[in-house]
């Protein structure tokens, strides 16, 4: 199977930004740990952007060739209704994915426009959770 890992803004940042929030592993290490962890059970396909209408174009793309998508699309999560959209016109699984507790931050991390759509939801498990969301979408 093929997954899409999807990174919003300033995931390009990690292992520098607040790493008392998001620790200290790069965006190349989550991914090579991620592609580890799921070697020989699926293909993942990684992209990052700052850009809302360059995630919704990559969601687009995954309807043709992905089976799942894990999405951590940051800071517009909370904003986002046409990535909502997007992943509402894709018809393979979708994890959303945050690093950090969202519910233990301020209120405005509270509310996902995304989770209506998620088949599952992993929230503050650090950058373990992008293992456990493999785990999930292989099983
Ligand atoms: C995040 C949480 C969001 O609120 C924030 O805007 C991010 C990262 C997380 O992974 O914990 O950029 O999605």
């Amino acid at each position: 199977m093929k997954i899409l890992l999807l990174h919003g803004p300033n995931l390009n940042l990690l292992g520098k930004r607040q790493p008392e929030i998001y620790g200290h592993e790069t965006l190349q290490d989550v991914e090579n740990k991620v592609r580890g962890h799921a070697f020989g059970r699926a293909e993942i396909e990684c992209f990052q952007s700052n850009h809302e209408g360059e995630l919704i174009d990559a969601i687009h793309r995954a309807r043709e060739s992905t089976d799942a998508i894990i999405i951590n699309a940051g800071a517009y999560t909370h904003t986002s209704v046409a990535i909502l959209d997007a992943l509402n016109a894709f018809e393979g699984k979708v994890v959303e994915l945050h690093i950090s507790n969202v519910h233990a931050r301020e209120s405005f991390r509270h509310h996902s426009y995304l989770s209506a759509r998620a088949d599952g939801i992993i929230v503050g498990l650090g950058t373990y959770g992008y293992l456990a969301a493999v785990d999930f979408l292989t099983s």
